[in-house]
């Protein structure tokens, strides 16, 4: 496995890799690797010949008041979950790389970037679409990997390569949890105790939300409701959302529909955590 931080770098070992006819697999991440991560690097080694992993800690996707400057940077043990996982090649790019002097465009998804995590983070999504418009066009893969666990993320990623015309394939990778039921992040890592045990009820509200639509349950407002009281009746944590969209637009929807998703974001503690299952009636 090599590694590389310069762009032109990166373009020359990839271009060599092309000319052998190989197909690209790309994952790009923020470090602080976990099982959620490692899926998607397995996800593309099985798929592609050549596997390339971003590490970058965006600083243009956190708000002013979040956790950039202590988001976890582990940069070794992440270069040994890339190798032990399959990566080919692990790319670093500095910020000065990303973001030299003057850089003054960005890119922005309207309408789906200003619903549910965007409320809350007006400008998150238009740090993740710039940077994400960066690494792919700098990597140019034929697939990347992204999770179901930012569910609205991989939406605004796969609206954006429609519009821009960006010919990378975007194939999105189940939810990795723990075995309690919590959704693996970076930022459990933040997380006491206490907290970590409360976090439960996102994942809980969930299951309560699958439950219900399996059992016949029609009425989403009814849903929302229950979903909301288990979480907002939960100690230390705080709601921001528990709602149910199309899993297209991400508009909010009260009666059931063939594609559905039921997301959830709360706090707990400073920590931001956000969940979601796919809904289905038959
Ligand atoms: P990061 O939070 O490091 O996540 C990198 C990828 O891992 C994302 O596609 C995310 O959805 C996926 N992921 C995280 N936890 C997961 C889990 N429990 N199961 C499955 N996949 C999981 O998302 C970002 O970085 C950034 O916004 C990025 C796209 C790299 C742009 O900066």
């Amino acid at each position: 496995m090599e590694t590389v931080s310069e762009i032109p770098a990166l373009r020359k070992l990839v271009d060599a890799q092309r000319k052998q006819n190989a197909s690209i697999g790309f994952v790009p991440t923020m470090g602080a690797l976990h099982a959620g991560h490692v899926s998607l690097i397995e996800a593309a080694r099985r798929d592609c010949d050549f596997v390339v992993v971003s590490i970058f800690v965006n600083p243009t996707q956190f708000g002013p008041s979040e956790d950039f400057e202590k988001y976890p940077r582990v940069v070794e043990q992440d270069l040994a979950q890339c190798h032990k996982a399959g990566a080919d090649l692990v790319w670093l790019p500095t910020t000065e790389i990303m973001y030299p002097e003057n850089f003054s465009t960005c890119v922005t998804v309207k309408t789906l970037s200003q619903v549910l995590e965007g409320k809350t983070r007006p400008d998150h999504f238009e740090g993740v679409t710039t940077v994400v418009t960066k690494l792919l066009l700098s990597c140019l893969p034929d697939v990347a990997y992204f999770g179901a666990k930012d569910y609205q993320q991989q939406a605004i990623v796969r609206r954006m390569c429609l519009d821009l015309n960006i010919p990378v394939e975007i194939k999105t990778c189940p939810i990795i949890r723990d075995t309690d039921g919590l959704a693996l992040s970076s930022r459990n890592a933040y997380l006491s105790e206490s907290e970590r045990e409360s976090a439960l009820s996102l994942s809980r509200a969930l299951i309560l939300a699958e439950e219900l639509v399996n059992a016949g349950e029609t009425d989403l407002n009814q849903l929302k409701a229950e979903m909301q009281q288990l979480i907002s009746s939960t100690p230390l944590l705080k709601l921001d959302y528990a709602t149910i969209v199309d899993a297209d637009t991400l508009e909010e929807i009260s009666t059931p529909q063939p594609a559905m998703v039921a997301l959830v974001a709360a706090y707990a503690g400073a920590t931001r955590l956000i969940d979601n299952c796919p809904l289905s009636v038959d």
